[in-house]
């Protein structure tokens, strides 16, 4: 009893020495993210101010569900498993004008999971993230397409 007591002691105390050594590895060399960071992804350079205000807004209101880059595969949206629009497929915003696409933000379409956002969001900023969501279907401003 007392012996398997000690082997239990020893085998903790090993343990903890192994998980100290690993936790020592692990802060050695410093692992430098691959990721690139998001202001430098192609298709966020030459954005207006305005686009850039949306950028903003984007990111702390939409890309859970959108993606940070605006592929659609945010991470509620695979948890939810629902299906946001792929900014970056043209077809998402062809044949619709930055108005409509703004109205569509404004109204959402709560049945298919996308939030209504007037009332949620000022109308100035509304206007931004459309704008700065729209470009990313436009080929031109979209150097990752
Ligand atoms: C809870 C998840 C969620 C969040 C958050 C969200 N969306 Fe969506 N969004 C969706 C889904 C799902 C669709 C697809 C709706 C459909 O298929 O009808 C969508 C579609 C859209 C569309 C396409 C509308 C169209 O005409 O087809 C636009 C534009 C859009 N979202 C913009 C935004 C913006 C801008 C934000 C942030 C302010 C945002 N979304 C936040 C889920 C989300």
């Amino acid at each position: 009893m007392m012996a398997s007591r000690y082997t239990l002691l020893l085998a903790l105390v090993v343990f903890t020495g192994l998980l100290t050594a690993c936790g020592n590895l692990a802060s050695e060399p410093e692992i430098v993210s691959t990721q690139v960071p998001i202001m430098d992804l192609p298709q966020n350079q030459n954005l207006t101010d305005r686009q850039q205000a949306g950028l903003q807004i984007f990111l702390s209101h939409c890309a859970s569900c959108h993606g940070e880059a605006g592929y659609g595969d945010g991470v509620v949206a695979a948890e939810a498993n629902i299906d946001p629009a792929n900014f970056h497929d043209p077809a998402v915003s062809a044949g619709i004008s930055l108005e409509a696409w703004t109205q569509a933000i404004r109204e959402g379409r709560v049945d298919n999971m996308m939030p209504t956002w007037q009332g949620a969001l000022s109308e100035d900023d509304i206007v931004a993230v459309a704008d700065y969501t729209y470009s990313l279907s436009q080929p031109s401003t979209d150097a990752t397409d």
